[in-house]
């Protein structure tokens, strides 16, 4: 558990992708599709369907046939092994900004296009037959490019085309090379070919879909859970299952906002050691009723106020969880983010900034086995001015929910180490062994060579020194 905590980011993502290429079964099968027009030229609006439908290959037939009846019939299709609509969020310019996204060129593309269709949830059938769907509305044969032969071909812009790009996901041959580096090469790829047809003035129209999914993402997920998902999550790792209900928040009588954990410890550093308090026993557990003045939650605001009294000499002491919600258009739907955690105390203020790593799709909660702000960590200090730098966080098992709750129990947790199960390990570990056995043969393969002295007869003769 604790090497996984070290794992990078780009790691646990890569992850992920190669998790989908061993149990191809368990891989979800929806896929996101973006279609849109070249400057000057507009899709036919089209009446999405809301973001929970799946696109089925019907539906996506008339879509399409509707979006380009007025639009350019030189059609580029940008197919990729794998992508999932959680790809944009990650990689794309959603929650860093607009340069650190993989999408740069896409997302410019759209940008400049007066219309785009986003159906964000395409079965993969439907986005495996698209280049087939594609080819009826303008009764051409494919063709398969890559940038090199786009930029020999001539187009004629009265003279329709079906021109189809493969994109990778993973990286072939080179198994280390990250999902983003791929996408990020996949995004240039998407950058010259809308490049050559501007020098070469050709209107066009795009589509831009996979043929399955990058993640795993277990779609009951909407439906709630029972508390008993919390046992299922840690006898997975042999603890004993959760004895004590969640911390529940009530706004006009129905609950808002859930917070349970194994552990909440908070350590002030004083006088050249770290003094520390674990909070949960004053907040879970039976007839334990912790004070929740101060709490508040709407659509799109949530913020938990826990009040302590005596904790570490403090008379009184808060620890409070903020939490936002938004709507991101590129990966169309809602996402929350904790905002802050925040101590106050003394009438001081720490506050830790979680914005970066602590988020989830907005219907679901949020767990992560470990939660801190020293090692690997996942709250920063809010501002050099505060006290936050005094003070530690470590929350263990944590688990959090601050929009659409419903009733007493978390809906699915999205995980912030979500698929590393025992098994998961076994197998990175076996093929990477593999991996590396594969290579050092090949290595030594390579290494082996014929001993030309004996082979060529004009060589200098092997001398043998004679000792008389
Ligand atoms: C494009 O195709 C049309 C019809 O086939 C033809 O008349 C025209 O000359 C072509 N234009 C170019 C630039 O090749
Ligand atoms: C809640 O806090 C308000 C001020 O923020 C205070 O006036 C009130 O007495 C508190 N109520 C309880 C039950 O602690
Ligand atoms: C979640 O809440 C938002 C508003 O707070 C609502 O529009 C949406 O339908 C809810 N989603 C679910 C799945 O309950
Ligand atoms: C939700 O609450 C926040 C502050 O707690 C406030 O700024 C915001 O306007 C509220 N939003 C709605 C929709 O009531
Ligand atoms: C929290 O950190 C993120 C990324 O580092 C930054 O964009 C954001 O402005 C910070 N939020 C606050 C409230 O300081």
């Amino acid at each position: 558990m604790a090497a996984m905590g070290t794992l990078s980011y780009n790691g646990r993502k890569m992850f992920l992708v190669f998790m989908c290429v061993l149990s191809a079964v368990n891989c979800d099968d929806k896929v996101p599709l973006v279609v849109w027009a070249s400057d000057g030229y507009a899709l036919s609006p089209v009446n999405a369907p809301s973001s929970g439908h799946t696109v089925s290959v019907d539906e996506l037939g008339s879509y399409l046939s509707r979006a380009l009846s007025t639009s350019p019939h030189n059609l580029l299709l940008f197919l990729q092994d794998k992508l999932s609509v959680e790809d944009f969020t990650m990689y794309g310019g959603v929650f860093g900004n607009k340069q650190d996204s993989v999408f740069r060129n896409l997302e410019g593309a759209l940008r400049s296009s007066s219309s785009s269709l986003w159906l964000p949830s395409v079965s993969s059938t439907a986005a495996a037959s698209v280049s087939t769907l594609l080819q009826n509305q303008i009764e051409t044969a494919p063709l398969y490019m890559n940038p090199d032969t786009l930029a020999q071909l001539r187009l004629n812009a009265s003279v329709a085309a079906l021109l189809v790009f493969r994109l990778p996901y993973s990286g072939g041959a080179d198994v280390m090379m990250s999902a983003k580096e791929i996408l990020s090469g996949n995004d240039e790829v998407i950058g010259q070919v809308i490049g050559i047809m501007k020098t070469q003035s050709v209107p066009y129209t795009a589509v831009f879909t996979a043929l399955q999914p990058s993640r795993v993402v277990d779609e009951e997920s909407l439906a709630v859970r029972s508390v008993g998902s919390r046992s299922l999550l840690q006898s997975r790792r042999g603890e004993p299952s959760a004895a004590y209900p969640p911390v529940e928040f009530k706004e006009k009588g129905s609950s808002c906002i859930l917070l349970w954990a194994e552990k909440l410890v908070v350590s002030q550093y004083r006088s050249e050691k770290w003094e520390r308090d674990d909070l949960a026993s004053k907040t879970f557990g039976e007839g334990v009723m912790p004070n929740l003045n101060g709490s508040s939650c709407n659509e799109t605001h949530s913020r938990l106020v826990l009040n302590y009294e005596d904790v570490l000499g403090f008379p009184t002491f808060r620890l409070i969880f903020i939490m936002n919600q938004r709507h991101y258009k590129v990966s169309a739907r809602r996402w929350f983010t904790m905002e802050r955690v925040q101590l106050e105390y003394d009438g001081k203020k720490a506050s830790f900034n979680g914005s970066r790593h602590i988020y989830a799709p907005g219907e679901y909660s949020y767990h992560c086995a470990s939660v801190s702000s020293s090692n690997s960590p996942q709250l920063f200090p809010h501002s050099a001015k505060d006290n936050a730098n005094e003070w530690q966080i470590s929350f263990h098992d944590l688990q959090i929910q601050g929009f659409n709750v419903t009733g007493k129990d978390f809906s699915y947790a999205s995980d912030c180490a979500a698929f590393f199960t025992p098994g998961i390990w076994m197998g990175l570990v076996t093929s990477l062994l593999m991996m590396l056995v594969l290579t050092y043969g090949l290595h030594m393969i390579m290494q082996l060579r014929t001993m030309d002295r004996f082979d060529d007869p004009k060589g200098p003769a092997i001398s043998v020194p004679q000792t008389d």
